[in-house]
């Protein structure tokens, strides 16, 4: 089994306890990432992705749990102690110094000869495309250039724990791309072990390994972005993974005779054989008798004869046709990978399969299955 370099076990911020106006940004989180692991954060603004990384690297006190690294707990050690290198999400070269300076800064703050320094240097402002910008300070700089140097002076150091905060939420999407590929390949060399921050779902999905999915202050699910995908812990979790996202539908559940209906508004029903359904997945469904039943765009299909649904309408976005449809009371989406040329108001037929079905609790969004099986 490979180490876990990084342990949060229930930890919680809350800003201004005593004031008038606590903020309660992290509640209860816990998650393990192991040696050369790369996590990433994901969420929407103000989620609570920043206050975990500084909470972290040493910048705001935790209020509850504890923080492990590498067996040690640091939460109560000052920043400097924690052996964890971070990159901000706002610019913080030091002003006075060339961005050569700025990277090399912290390598000669802890004492390596300066040719190892240099070269070190020379190679992290190749891969990140600085290396021309090096004699610059950070005032002639532009913001990505500055977010690049602020990455390069991070990744460059030698430390337990890398954490990047959106790192290249300043770059245009081309070049992040590009060296979304090198960093990724920089850290898997080298073994790192990652927290990355991002509300970019893409960036998630190409750079990290698991992604810890996060809403208002709590850890949603943490996962590899396959098991994210097919099964999310929760309605919330499905519907936030996936461009465009899945569709949800208000559905009572009722036995059939050798099957299960999911009885949808407007008279609609989205009927299955037994087979299509394990057993527990089945009772779970009609123990509760009303559930959310979601499907994504991409598993929906357009066919000759199938569930009753209208055009709303139809978008071509280059290499896919995302086509809205009146259904079952609700506009919900189909991608198709084909060009389909339908004009709003044609009616057309739909295809849904128990492999594709998630099924979530309605009260608390739970997933009781996915594609037939028990979550
Ligand atoms: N110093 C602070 N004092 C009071 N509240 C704060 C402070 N810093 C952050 N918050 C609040 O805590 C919550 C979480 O903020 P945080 O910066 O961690 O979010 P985030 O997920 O990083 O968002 P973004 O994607 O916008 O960077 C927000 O409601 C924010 O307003
Ligand atoms: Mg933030």
């Amino acid at each position: 089994m490979t180490p876990v370099t990084l342990q949060l076990e229930r930890i919680d911020k809350v800003y201004n306890p005593r004031g008038s106006r606590p903020v309660h940004a992290v509640r209860a989180m816990s998650m393990q990432l192991h040696k050369g692991e790369i996590g990433a954060l994901l969420g929407s603004s103000g989620c609570g992705k920043t206050s975990t990384l500084r909470m972290i690297a040493g910048f705001e006190s935790v209020s509850n749990g504890t923080i492990t690294l590498s067996g040690r707990a640091i939460q109560d050690e000052p920043p400097a102690r924690r052996n964890v290198a971070m990159a901000f999400e706002g610019y913080s070269l030091y002003p006075p110094l060339t961005v050569r300076e700025n990277i090399a800064f912290a390598l000669k703050a802890r004492g390596r000869d300066p040719d190892g320094t240099s070269a070190k240097v020379k190679s992290i402002a190749e891969l990140l495309e600085i290396d021309d910008i090096l004699e610059r300070r950070p005032s002639a700089l532009s913001g990505g250039q500055q977010q690049r140097a602020g990455l390069a002076r991070s990744l460059v150091r030698d430390a337990d724990l890398y954490l990047l905060d959106e790192p290249m939420g300043q770059l245009e999407p081309r070049l992040r791309a590009m060296l979304r590929g090198r960093i990724k390949h920089y850290i898997k060399e080298r073994g790192l072990t990652v927290i990355l921050v991002t509300h970019d779902q893409t960036e998630a999905n190409a750079l990290a390994d698991r992604i810890a999915v996060m809403e208002d202050g709590v850890l949603q699910q943490f996962g590899s972005p396959e098991i994210l995908r097919d099964r999310p812990a929760n309605r919330f979790v499905g519907a936030f993974i996936g461009e465009p996202p899945m569709n949800l539908l208000d559905a009572d559940v009722e036995a059939l005779d050798g099957g299960i209906r999911f009885a949808l508004a407007g008279a609609v029903s989205l009927d299955f054989r037994s087979e299509a359904m394990a057993p527990g997945a089945r009772d779970a469904a009609l123990a509760l008798g009303h559930v959310i039943v979601g499907v994504r765009p991409h598993a929906l299909k357009l066919v000759r004869e199938g569930l009753p649904a209208r055009v709303v309408a139809n978008q071509w976005i280059g290499d896919q046709s995302h086509v809205a449809v009146s259904f079952a009371g609700q506009t919900i989406v189909v991608v198709e990978h084909e060009r389909v040329r339908l004009g709003s108001g044609e009616e057309v037929a739909l295809a849904v399969e128990a492999k594709d079905l998630h099924v979530f609790d309605s009260l608390n969004g739970a997933a009781l299955s996915h594609g037939g099986e028990l979550a």
